[in-house]
């Protein structure tokens, strides 16, 4: 016979101990052997996670329903009739991305709205609002492009015909994709404010030795996708005079970017560029290249500094074609223009912060969040915890589990002074 040492309480609280034993079941759908999550937008990972997350809500008295793109919506009706506070961010993950990005605010927006549930019962006041949780469908635009797509569809940015129709490097199309996972709807919600809570993705806080981020503006981002053509050919035999190399030209252009950032940038706004995404063709051995495609984004907190990093950019594209003797053709882009989050709510966050003993301070993010789509339709508050080293879009990605909590608290009673109106 077997005896077990009683469990000894939790140092944190029940409600502490819950919000973690969901987030580890959470963190095992899509697990990676490096421990992170591989959930692209409209895979099976995806569904699964969503699935997990709508028992998690229903068990709690939610009811979950979909939009034309796949946004998920866990609704907590409290007053019949009345528009709705929403929290979200997003399920989905890049490939080998970490288990915090976008599915901490989720399920930090479901344990804020528990909490809220039970203060309630316990004879809180009454709120003003219905109570939200959204799952965006394909923040990361890894697999889908571009990126904040449902949130993107639900602030009127982008037409749901053309969302549903995009399709991935495979063929397969965002209709497709949410078909197959079963989480395709025609709800839609009447939104008073939203509020979202994310993990840093930048080491700031951790810098600063501070819990809380009160995010006072967010990017402004130009996305390319850019095609250098050249012509294919021996790379032995045709002698150099000859040549039109595509993956000179594209070379090129990825240098370009890395100099715009470093002679663009100021004291107050940094410049970051990035290439994310190459693909050679026929990328074959003793073959000159005859086409690169390519995604380059140009992104400031300052719309000026972006004007002219991108109007350099599009300079050296003009002087790359010329001595590489190339090409290069400009798809699709995708366009955010830089702007401030609510005063108002930054002031209410900050009250929220001090009252709970939370140190905070005020950033600005250069990675793209649901809220920057949101904040342009409602009054929008986002937050931000740290991460360990600022590391992110990598399996290593860490928040600490205090960190978390912290954050919760905050949300849960940023939460309860906005619903109470
Ligand atoms: C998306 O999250 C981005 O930062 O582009
Ligand atoms: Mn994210
Ligand atoms: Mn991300
Ligand atoms: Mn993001």
């Amino acid at each position: 016979m077997t005896t077990t040492a009683p469990q000894s309480p939790s140092l944190r609280g029940s409600d502490a101990d819950a919000f973690l034993a969901d987030f580890r079941s959470m963190s095992t759908f899509g697990a990676t052997a490096g421990g992170g999550v591989d959930r692209q937008a409209g895979t099976p990972a995806d569904g699964q996670t969503r699935n997990w997350f709508r028992g998690l809500a229903e068990g709690h008295g939610f009811e979950v329903r979909y939009d034309e793109v796949g946004n998920q919506f866990a609704l907590l009706e409290l007053v019949p009739g009345a528009p709705y506070i929403a929290m979200g961010s997003h399920l989905d993950s890049q490939p080998l991305g970490g288990r915090y990005d976008g599915a901490y605010g989720v399920l930090a927006g479901a344990h804020a709205a528990i909490r809220l549930q039970q203060q309630l019962a316990a004879g809180g006041d009454e709120p003003l609002f219905n109570i939200a949780v959204i799952n965006w469908f394909n923040e990361e635009g890894c697999r889908f492009k571009p990126s904040m797509m449902g949130s993107a569809v639900f602030t009127g940015k982008l037409p749901a015909e053309q969302v549903l129709a995009t399709t991935d490097p495979r063929g397969t199309s965002v209709r497709e994709a949410l078909e197959s996972i079963g989480t395709i709807g025609d709800f839609s919600l009447d939104l008073a404010a939203y509020l979202e809570i994310h993990i840093e993705q930048g080491r700031s806080l951790e810098d600063a030795g501070l819990t809380i981020g009160l995010v006072e503006s967010t990017w402004g981002a130009n996305k390319y996708e850019f095609t250098v053509h050249g012509e294919q050919a021996h790379t032995g035999a045709t002698v150099i005079a000859d040549r039109h190399d595509a993956l000179l030209g594209a070379s090129a252009l990825v240098v370009a970017a890395r100099e715009i950032a470093d002679g663009f940038s100021t004291q107050e706004h940094a410049v970051i560029t990035s290439c994310g995404e190459f693909t050679v063709y026929p990328n074959s051995p003793v073959v000159v290249a005859s086409r690169v495609q390519l995604l380059v984004d140009v992104r400031s907190t300052d719309a000026d500094v972006l004007a002219a990093a991108d109007a350099e950019l599009h300079r050296r594209i003009a002087a790359i074609e010329e001595s590489a003797s190339v090409r290069i053709e400009q798809g699709a882009q995708h366009v955010w223009a830089a702007k401030a989050y609510d005063e108002a709510g930054m002031a209410l966050a900050a009250d929220c912060a001090r009252s709970l003993g939370l140190p905070y301070g005020t950033v600005r993010t250069l990675a793209g969040h649901d809220s920057t789509n949101l904040k342009d339709l409602v009054p929008t508050i986002m937050l931000f915890v740290p991460s360990v080293e600022g590391i992110s879009h990598n399996e290593k990605e860490l928040t600490s589990d205090a960190d978390m909590l912290a954050g919760v608290d905050l949300l849960t009673e940023l939460l309860g002074r906005v619903a109470a109106g």
